[in-house]
C-alpha cells in the first residue's frame, strides 16, 4: 500500500501511545524513513507487519487494531490534501457511500498504483444500510468496519457496522443506525 497508510498508522500510534511505542514498532519491523514516504508504494506485507506489531503494542488482536485504524483513517484523510474531496463526496451516509467509488477514482489520479476497493449500497431503509464491498485483497474486513464507523462519526450518525455475509467474492456489511 501507499506510504500514506503507514504514516496514518504512525500518527495513530503516536496519538495513542506516544513516540516511543512507535519507535519500538519501527525497530521490530525494520522500518525506517524510506518506508514512510506518502507517495511511494510498498508491498502489502510491509503494511500488515506494521499493523501486527502495532496491535501487539496496543494489546489488541490484529482485527481490533485494524478496526480502530479504519476509524482513525477517516479523520486522518480529512486533514490530508484529500479533505476537500471528502467534502464533495457527501454530507450524509447514503450519498457518501454512493459516491465512494468516484472518490477512490480521484484518489487513483493522484496515486496511480493504488488498488482501491469498490462499495455498492444495495439496500437502504431509514435505519439500516446494506453495503457490498469488493476488493482484490482479503483480510481487511475489520478495517472496513472501522472505516464505516469513522464515516458515521464524520457525518454525525451513531450506530453499528457489522459483517453480515459473503456473496460471490464480495462481503456485505450492515450499518444499523440509531434513529428514532
Ligand atoms: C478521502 C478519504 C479516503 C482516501 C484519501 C482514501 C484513499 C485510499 C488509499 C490511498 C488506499 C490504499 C490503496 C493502495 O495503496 O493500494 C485506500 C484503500 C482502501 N480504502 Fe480508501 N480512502 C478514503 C476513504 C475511504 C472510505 C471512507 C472507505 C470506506 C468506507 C474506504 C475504504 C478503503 C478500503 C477498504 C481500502 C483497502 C484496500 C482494499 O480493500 O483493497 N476508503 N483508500
Amino acid at each position: 500500500m501507499y506510504g500514506m497508510t503507514h504514516r496514518a498508522l504512525r500518527q495513530m500510534m503516536i496519538d495513542r501511545l506516544g513516540p516511543s511505542a512507535w519507535a519500538k514498532v519501527e525497530r521490530e519491523t525494520a522500518t525506517g524513513p524510506a518506508d514512510l514516504i506518502s507517495l511511494c508504494v510498498y508491498d502489502d506485507s510491509k503494511t500488515i507487519a506494521l499493523i501486527s506489531a502495532s496491535a501487539a503494542r496496543l494489546g489488541m488482536e490484529v482485527d481490533e487494531a485494524l478496526r480502530i485504524f479504519g476509524r482513525y483513517w477517516v479523520r486522518f484523510a480529512e486533514l490530508s490534501s484529500f479533505g476537500p474531496i471528502m467534502d464533495f463526496t457527501g454530507q450524509d451516509l447514503v450519498t457518501f457511500i454512493n459516491n465512494l467509488d468516484r472518490m477512490h477514482r480521484s484518489v487513483v489520479l493522484a496515486m496511480p498504483d493504488a488498488r482501491v476497493p469498490s462499495f455498492t449500497l444495495i439496500e437502504e431503509t431509514r435505519e439500516r444500510l446494506l453495503v457490498r464491498y469488493r476488493s482484490d485483497r482479503t483480510g481487511l474486513e475489520a478495517f472496513v468496519i472501522g472505516l464505516l464507523e469513522g464515516l458515521m462519526d464524520r457525518l454525525n450518525e451513531t450506530g453499528t457496522a457489522k459483517l453480515v455475509g459473503h456473496t460471490n467474492g464480495a462481503v456485505d456489511f450492515a450499518i444499523q443506525l440509531d434513529r428514532n
